[in-house]
């Protein structure tokens, strides 16, 4: 019985990892895309840098749990498929390409949340407490970015929105 719930919970790390590493390509996508707003682009190389820790983090304990990461190219699942189709959203170099970028991270962020939220769990259900530390200490980055991303959106579309009725005024 735990056998088979194991290979769940290496199934469900799988998940993540993938996650993670398509996020790290969203990221540094999104980082370019900032480079008129300093603060939120250091915010991202940072969180960027962090997500590649994650993905690490992630791999090492289905290492120790004795299962494989999946080449992340061909994987085909929930997560991937999701984080493909937020990144196609978002492509397109919109003038407001920032405001659907930070939508998107803000989602993706949210996303992770409920993704570690239910490893833990699990983890916790199979009693393997260096993985619910780890999920936990993952977790609290992701809320940390998360609770960034809330405060900046609002001021973020502020400001292109008061320089769009500007331009429009000057016209
Ligand atoms: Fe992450």
């Amino acid at each position: 019985m735990s056998h088979h719930f194991k290979d769940t919970l290496i199934s469900w790390l799988n998940d993540a990892h993938s996650m993670e590493d398509g996020l790290t390509r969203i990221l540094e996508n999104h980082a370019n895309d900032a480079k008129d707003f300093p603060q939120i682009q250091t915010k991202l190389q940072q969180h960027l840098e962090v997500t590649k820790r994650h993905a690490d983090m992630v791999k090492q304990e289905i290492k120790r749990l004795g299962g494989g990461t999946s080449p992340v190219d061909t994987v085909k699942n929930t997560f991937g498929n999701m984080f493909g189709t937020m990144q196609g959203v978002v492509t397109g170099g919109a003038e407001d390409q920032m405001i659907k970028n930070a939508l998107s991270d803000y989602a993706a962020e949210h996303f992770e949340i409920a993704c570690y939220k239910a490893l833990i769990a699990g983890a916790q259900a199979y009693g393997d407490t260096q993985l619910v530390r780890t999920c936990e200490t993952i977790l609290r980055d992701e809320e940390e970015m998360a609770h960034f991303l809330e405060q900046h959106l609002p001021m973020l579309v502020n400001d292109y929105s008061l320089f769009k009725i500007s331009q429009e005024k000057a016209a």
